[in-house]
């Protein structure tokens, strides 16, 4: 029986590669994708997943949403993902229209008639999700779980303790976290180790199919990406960062996965530690648990799961 699903992403690369994977697993059943502002313009990312969509010849509604996080500016990422969002590989335009519906009507559409309850699987920032929860407290028990990519026990990607998603809609990411919703939190923790090293990228190369080639190429271009040049320098070069398909991963296997339950807040106000997921490791606050935090992965099961799914595609 597969898993009825919502992506709510912002492609990105990564993102990009986590939309194959979903579409290509027969694990998952994607009722829609939804499309935030974080690594480009709404524009942009809904674009991009538009063009990701067409190219694998699937067909899945793909709904634009919020045009900027609740309260504050997006802060698109150009430097890991380029101008586009998606720079590298040339993707044709895309063959179908928009949806008429916006990402809240079309997630309360879909959750409202589906028989089964709907895991929800953000990769972006969480605007679209905050507003579902808001506008549609009546629909909240029909989400199965929230499977996240954000946030971090330790560290952080944009500020030092705060990882982007999270940190571009900290307001959001609250009202998630204290949404009662089950959360599996797919943090830096884990997605740092959920590595792609460029040797591995040839075995997307050289697949027969033609998006395993696009995998390669897209990877090819976010490892350059985010690869400091210190790290290559000292010859210590680190693979490509998986981090969203460590979300879908977990949808599809959560057995590839070490996760505690653990009561995560978020910080909204910190100067320096905006957008901070404050996970309470050794439960100093006394609070209950409100997230599975991921804190380890099967390297090698995750590459094969990902290189299984790949192959299956046009
Ligand atoms: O911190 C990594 C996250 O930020 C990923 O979702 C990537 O796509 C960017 O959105
Ligand atoms: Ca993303």
């Amino acid at each position: 029986m597969s898993k009825a699903v919502i992506l709510d992403c912002d492609p990105g690369h990564d993102d990009a590669i986590a939309i194959m994977l979903a579409l290509a697993s027969d694990s998952l059943d994607v009722r829609l994708i939804t499309v935030s502002a974080g690594n480009s313009s709404i524009e942009k990312t809904t674009l991009n997943a538009m063009k990701v969509v067409s190219f694998l010849g699937k067909e899945v509604e793909v709904a634009a949403g919020a045009i900027k996080p609740l309260r504050r500016e997006v802060q698109p990422d150009i430097e890991t993902h380029g101008e586009s969002g998606l720079d590298g590989p040339e993707l044709p335009a895309p063959s179908f229209l928009l949806s008429s519906r916006t990402a809240l009507e079309a997630q309360a559409a879909v959750l409202r008639e589906s028989e089964e309850k709907v895991t929800i699987i953000p990769t972006g920032p969480l605007t679209n999700v905050a507003l579902l929860l808001s506008a549609h407290p009546e629909l909240t028990d029909k989400i199965e779980r929230i499977v996240l990519m954000g946030g971090a026990c330790f560290g952080g990607n944009w500020l030092p303790d705060a990882e982007f998603n999270i940190m571009i809609d900290p307001e959001a990411a609250d009202i998630v976290f204290r949404s009662g919703v089950p959360i599996t939190m797919c943090g830096l923790d884990v997605t740092l180790k959920a590595q792609i090293f460029p040797d591995e990228f040839e075995i997307f190369r050289k697949m027969t199919n033609k998006t395993g080639p696009l995998v390669a190429e897209l990877l090819d271009f976010f490892h350059k990406s985010t690869t400091p040049p210190f790290m290559a320098e000292e010859g210590h070069e680190e693979g490509a960062h998986m981090h969203d398909i460590c979300a879908v991963a977990w949808a599809i296997a959560p057995e590839l996965f070490v996760t505690k339950n653990l009561n995560v807040q978020i910080e909204t106000e910190g100067r320096l530690t905006l957008g901070c997921t404050v996970v309470d490791y050794n439960n100093v606050f006394g609070l209950s648990p409100n997230a599975d935090v991921c804190f380890d992965i099967d390297r090698k099961g995750f590459l094969q799961l990902l290189i299984d799914n790949i192959s299956t595609l046009l």
